[in-house]
């Protein structure tokens, strides 16, 4: 799986998050967001019903890889992965929920701010984690400071990155994705418009191919 999720990171280095409540919705706002070309979707377990959200998109769409977001407990991340969870994200590090997942080859994009923090999900094993809350925790430079020393690390920026800001957090070489919301606003989810979140997919992939050129 990791090797498959790297594959499309290179791709499309954008990981929209689908929140909400209601499966069918869920569902349509994965299509729409693979319509407009990103492959990877994160599901933030932020209501009672989320699970049930993420296991509907993996069982009722294809090409898509689905994992779970605002995975806070080992317990969760057991639950996720039994229910189709590609790969699970965390806002913080917790050294029980790495090890559950380094265990079991999942991939664990787990939060990290701080030098500390980066050291510590180094000294687990880890190699790639998230970066949040990215806007409030340094941004780019904050960025480019941590990849100076941890070079064998890669980050996912999440928290506060937008269409404006996104191809300045992926020109940063250590940045394998970026993750946000901003792909999926609920008022037009809300009201069964998923053209809108085609078209915010869309203008992500662009401004990730200005960004990252092919060589
Ligand atoms: C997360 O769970 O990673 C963040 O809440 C996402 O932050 P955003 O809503 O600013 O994209």
């Amino acid at each position: 799986m990791e090797q498959q999720l790297e594959e499309r990171l290179a791709k499309a280095p954008v990981v929209p998050l689908v929140g909400g409540s209601d499966p069918a919705i869920a569902v349509e706002t994965a299509i729409a967001l693979h319509a407009g070309g990103l492959g990877i979707i994160e599901v933030v377990l932020r209501t009672d019903e989320a699970v049930d959200c993420m296991e509907a998109i993996a069982k009722q769409t294809s090409g898509l890889i689905v994992g779970a977001g605002t995975v806070l407990t080992v317990g969760q991340a057991e639950e996720v992965i039994a229910r189709g969870a590609q790969f699970v994200v965390s806002p913080g590090l917790v050294d029980e929920v790495a090890e559950y997942c380094l265990e079991r080859s999942v991939p664990l994009f787990a939060g990290t701010m701080t030098a500390g923090e980066v050291q510590r999900a180094y000294a687990l094993g880890l190699r790639t984690v998230k970066f949040f809350p990215a806007s409030l925790a340094g941004g780019v430079p904050m960025l480019k400071a941590l990849s100076s020393v941890f070079r064998h690390m890669k980050f996912m920026p999440t928290g506060g990155v937008t269409a404006s800001n996104l191809g300045d957090f992926l020109a940063v070489p250590s940045v394998v994705a970026c993750g946000g919301s901003w792909l999926t606003p609920a008022a037009e989810i809300d009201a069964g418009n998923f053209e809108p979140i085609t078209n915010l997919a869309r203008e992500a992939v662009n401004i990730a191919s200005a960004a990252r050129p092919k060589g």
